[in-house]
C-alpha cells in the first residue's frame, strides 16, 4: 500500500452562486520515501490538494488515504490523533504563534501526545538540533529571521515524528540564499529522517530538490519527470 491514496478525488467549493471545483476525479499516489514537488498556476488546487491530505479539508467525493486511514472518515479527536503521527505541515507564513519561543512552538504538537515532560522536552531539543536552532530555543518568532522561523515551523512539523511532511510553498518568503538552505534541510529530511514530503512551489530551483516533479492542471495531477521535453533519449513510449 501506498503511503498516500487518492482515489476519485473531486473537491467543489461553492462560491457566491458559482462552484469552483478545483481537484476533478483525481487519482493520485505517493509511496513512503519520496519527495514529490507539487506545481501549478495559482488558483489550481494545490493548497487544497494539501490540506485535504492533511485533514484540514474533506473531499466532495472520492477517498483520501493517508498513513494507512482513510482520512474523512475520522471523528475529531480520532483526526487529531493521526495527525500526530501521520503528518506536519509547513505554511509558506511559518504560522508560529507570536508570544511562544521556538521551544515552546515546537511543544505544541507535542502536547497531544501523552509524553512526560522529560520525553516531550527531548523531542523538542532533537527537531531544533535537526534544524539547527538549538541556539535560539527561547527566542521569539519576532526575534528570528525570516528563515529561521520557518525552520522552526519545520521543527513543529517534525517534533511529533509524523510519516508525511506537507510544505506549500516554504520558501516563497525567503531570500534565495535561506530559501537553498531550507530546501537543503528539507533535503535531509527525507534522506536522513525517512519522511516522506510533499511540496508545492512556484520555484524552478526549489523543485530541483525533489525526487519527483508533478503540476497539477484543470483538477488533475501530470507526472512531469521522465516527459520528454528535450528528447530525452529512451523515453519515446509515453505520451503525456
Ligand atoms: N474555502 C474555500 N471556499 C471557496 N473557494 C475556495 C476555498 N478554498 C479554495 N477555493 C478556490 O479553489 C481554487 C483553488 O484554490 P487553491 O487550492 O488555494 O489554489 P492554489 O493553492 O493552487 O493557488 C481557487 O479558485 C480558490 O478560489
Ligand atoms: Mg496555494
Amino acid at each position: 500500500m501506498s503511503l498516500i491514496e487518492l482515489h476519485g478525488v473531486t473537491k467543489t467549493f461553492a462560491s457566491g452562486s458559482e462552484t469552483v471545483t478545483p481537484i476533478s476525479e483525481l487519482d493520485f499516489t505517493v509511496e513512503q520515501g519520496e519527495f514529490v514537488c507539487l506545481m501549478g498556476p495559482s488558483g489550481s488546487g494545490k493548497t487544497t490538494l494539501l490540506h485535504m491530505l492533511a485533514g484540514i479539508d474533506r473531499p466532495t467525493t472520492g477517498r483520501v488515504i493517508v498513513a494507512g486511514e482513510e482520512v474523512s472518515t475520522l471523528s475529531p479527536t480520532e483526526l487529531a490523533r493521526w495527525r500526530t503521527r501521520a503528518v506536519g505541515y509547513v505554511f509558506q507564513q511559518y504560522n508560529l504563534i507570536p508570544v511562544l519561543t521556538a521551544f515552546e512552538n515546537v511543544e505544541v504538537p507535542l502536547l497531544l501526545l501523552k509524553l512526560s515532560k522529560a520525553e516531550r522536552q527531548r523531542r523538542i531539543a532533537l527537531a531544533l538540533a535537526a534544524v539547527e536552532l538549538t541556539d535560539r530555543s527561547h527566542h521569539l518568532p519576532r526575534q528570528m529571521s525570516g528563515g529561521q522561523q520557518q525552520r522552526v515551523a519545520i521543527a513543529r512539523a517534525i517534533a511529533t515524528d509524523p510519516a508525511v511532511v506537507l510544505a506549500d510553498e516554504p520558501t516563497g518568503n525567503l531570500d534565495r540564499e535561506t530559501a537553498t538552505r531550507t530546501m537543503t534541510l528539507l533535503r535531509r529530511l527525507v534522506d536522513e529522517l525517512g519522511k516522506t514530503l510533499v511540496m508545492v512551489t512556484h520555484d524552478p530551483q526549489a523543485a530541483k530538490s525533489a525526487s519527483r516533479l508533478v503540476h497539477l492542471d484543470k483538477g488533475q495531477i501530470v507526472d512531469t519527470n521522465g516527459a520528454p521535453a528535450a528528447h530525452a533519449a529512451g523515453e519515446g513510449t509515453s505520451h503525456a
